[in-house]
């Protein structure tokens, strides 16, 4: 089972980026954690990170057909991106968001996840944890 992990905006600078809200785990030190999270878990990933709202929406189109979901955190555009969110509401395969931060307690504008209304779930406010748990819920969803 093949499961791609799409990081958004801004996302390329955790560990430097507010560290009080974010953590101080780079994306590389996060994305190893995630391949031994998926060896764990029989799923094999692919991790990707794109700023662009446009590289992103391609990245999901071409998900489609070659791998079996999608952990996706899409950064700032969760917040009002309604062309992503079209794209996860285009595809079959699962698509579950996930957010270090717990999106639900910080400012009014971050409350609100456009995106995620188009996934199955979310997962928000653990950290990398997020993405891991968001791993296995795309395992589930495939009954693997
Ligand atoms: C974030 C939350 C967003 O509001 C913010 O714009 C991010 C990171 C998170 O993972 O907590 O870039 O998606």
């Amino acid at each position: 089972m093949r499961v791609l992990v799409i990081h958004g905006p801004n996302l390329n600078l955790l560990g430097e980026r507010q560290p009080e809200i974010y953590g101080t785990q780079t994306l590389e030190e996060i994305n190893e954690y995630l391949r031994a999270q998926a060896r764990e878990l029989g799923i094999e990933i692919e991790c990707v990170q794109y700023n662009g709202e446009g590289a992103i929406i391609d990245a999901i189109h071409d998900a489609r057909n070659r791998y079996e979901g999608i952990v996706i955190n899409p950064g700032a555009y969760s917040h009002y991106s309604h062309a992503i969110a079209d794209a996860i509401a285009s595809i079959r395969i699962p698509v579950v968001e996930a957010h270090l931060s717990n999106i639900a307690a910080r400012d009014q504008h971050r409350r609100i996840s456009v995106t995620a209304a188009a996934c199955s779930g979310s997962v928000s406010g653990f950290g990398a944890r997020s993405y891991a748990l968001a791993l296995r819920a795309v395992k589930e969803l495939q009954g693997k």
